[in-house]
């Protein structure tokens, strides 16, 4: 699968979403995928950011990643995207970046991605499923391809089993409750398999 271009696009405050990243990066590129992982742009303003020390501290530590494109999107054949929770939807940071998608879409360019999201919350009901699922509405509209891991692997149900896509909770201190790294990679290897299905079948 040496030919699949996997993009890894996420938004994190305070880390959690960079780690779902960073182990989707490592999935991908187990299963030969060509990877890269993107963030999207920070809005908030700089006061917002230094008056929270986490959320000063992962921005500081992050800043060499790149930003994602829409260029990115375009050559990506797969995108892996992973937000945080806010009041069950996506970060504005996350929305904004989508909203800037329109001219691809317009001109057919995200047809046929093979897409698939994650998310952490702080709650383990706290609204996992709906940030994945609003994230997926946009691509819906895409005409992307959604690969869901649904119940594909044993891992995930020691994941939590969110079908919709790897979900984990952090406690107040921004740790990890659940071990979701091998449901992650599993994700990423799954979403990787299909765009490789899916790119071959188009040839
Ligand atoms: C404005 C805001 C809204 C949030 N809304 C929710 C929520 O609806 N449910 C929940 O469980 N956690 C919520 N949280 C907690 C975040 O989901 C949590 O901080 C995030 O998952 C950590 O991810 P990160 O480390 O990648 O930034 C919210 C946090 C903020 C700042």
């Amino acid at each position: 699968m040496a030919n699949v271009k996997l993009a890894v696009i996420y938004y994190s405050s305070t880390g959690t979403n960079y780690q779902l990243a960073q182990w989707a990066e490592a999935g991908g590129k187990e299963a030969g995928a060509d990877v890269k992982v993107f963030k999207v742009p920070e809005t908030a303003p700089q006061a917002a950011i230094e008056s929270n020390p986490a959320w000063k501290a992962h921005y500081d530590a992050t800043k060499d990643v790149p930003e994602v494109t829409l260029n990115d999107l375009e050559e990506a054949d797969a995108m892996i995207f992973s937000v945080p929770t806010r009041f069950g939807n996506m970060p504005s940071q996350m929305k904004a970046f989508l909203d800037t998608t329109g001219g691809l879409w317009f001109n057919g360019k995200l047809v046929n991605k093979v897409v698939s999201a994650m998310t952490s919350a702080q709650n383990s009901h706290g609204g996992q499923e709906a940030t994945i699922l609003s994230l997926y509405t946009t691509m819906y509209h895409w005409g992307a391809i959604v690969a869901a891991p649904g119940y594909t692997d044993p891992i995930l149900f020691e994941a939590g089993g969110n079908p919709y896509g790897t979900s984990v909770t952090v406690d107040q201190n921004g740790k990890m409750k659940e071990n979701v790294e091998a449901a992650v990679k599993h994700q990423a290897k799954r979403t990787v398999q299909i765009a490789d299905a899916i790119k071959n079948a188009n040839k």
